[in-house]
């Protein structure tokens, strides 16, 4: 261990991990140092989730997203945060093949981003892989309910855990706490269920489309921003309108350079130098 001091003193898996049953957990999704540098001020934790595939670069879902864009936006969040525990997501095909392919990447993710944290998806199927990548140094948040990265095999993004299908949830949950996640994330799972997971497993659960009983809530910044006009699940709530207001921005911008009244005089440069020699 070295005696240099650290600068940066971020919240720990440990710390999020004590915050079962108390006060609620905040996180939000982020990609780029800007946007994750605002939401470092207010959330606990912030996950660079591969969700980015569909919200920076336009794909049709998270499947064909790879290790070295996450590695490329990661890096970026951790570059732009000093406070909050940062948490990346591990993306389709780097994990699910064998517990050493996942370490393999796990390791890659923390050492090329600064992360403290993965996040992988699945319940049962993936606690042995759990178990040896926290066994090995690695702090996994689980993710269970509505997968994203097996949208292929789920047929679309739906509500899941309804009916019989919630005893199956229950056991996710519960095997991913076991086999040692510090924290799990809900999705898109009826309330009085994610109700029920909360109570029953030792770990934090972090809901998305799930309860306001769960122990923290997680939304992808550019959603709750309102960024995107077109789309808006169930699940979000808006708190701006910052795509309308983009496209009112940009709109405005176009028709003064048109008319040629931007750049206006306060824009542009004479040709001698001002006294005191402000440019
Ligand atoms: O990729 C993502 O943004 C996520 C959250 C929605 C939980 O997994």
């Amino acid at each position: 261990m070295s005696t240099q001091t650290q600068t940066i003193r971020r919240t720990t898996v440990p710390q999020i991990a004590r915050r079962k049953g108390g006060e609620p957990i905040v996180s939000l999704t982020s990609y780029h140092a800007h946007t994750a540098a605002i939401v470092d001020r207010h959330a606990d934790f912030i996950l660079v989730g591969d969700s980015l595939g569909m919200v920076m670069h336009g794909m049709e879902s998270t499947v064909g997203v790879s290790l070295d864009l996450m590695i490329m936006h990661g890096r970026a969040v951790v570059r732009g945060t000093k406070k909050a525990l940062i948490v990346v997501d591990m993306p389709f095909g780097s994990y699910e093949q064998s517990p050493q392919q996942a370490f393999a990447n796990a390791a890659r993710l923390m050492a090329e981003t600064g992360c403290a944290a993965v996040k992988l998806e699945g319940g049962v199927a993936m606690a042995d892989t759990i178990a040896f990548l926290v066994a090995r140094g690695v702090p996994v948040m689980a993710h269970v309910g509505l997968t994203p990265q097996s949208i292929n095999t789920l047929g679309g993004y739906k509500v899941q855990g309804r009916g019989a299908a919630a005893d199956r949830l229950l056991a996710d949950a519960r095997a991913v706490a076991e086999a040692g996640a510090f924290a799990v994330v809900l999705e898109k799972l009826p309330a009085a269920l994610a109700d029920q997971v909360t109570q029953q497993v030792p770990i934090p659960t972090i809901g998305i489309g799930a309860s306001a009983g769960c122990d923290g809530q997680i939304l992808v910044v550019d959603d709750m921003l309102g960024l995107f006009t077109a789309f808006r699940p169930k699940f979000v709530k808006r708190y701006a309108s910052l795509g309308h207001q983009a496209e009112a921005a940009i709109e405005e911008y176009a028709a003064e350079v048109r008319e040629r009244s931007f750049p206006g005089p306060e824009h542009v440069f004479a040709d001698t130098t001002p006294a005191g020699g402000a440019q």
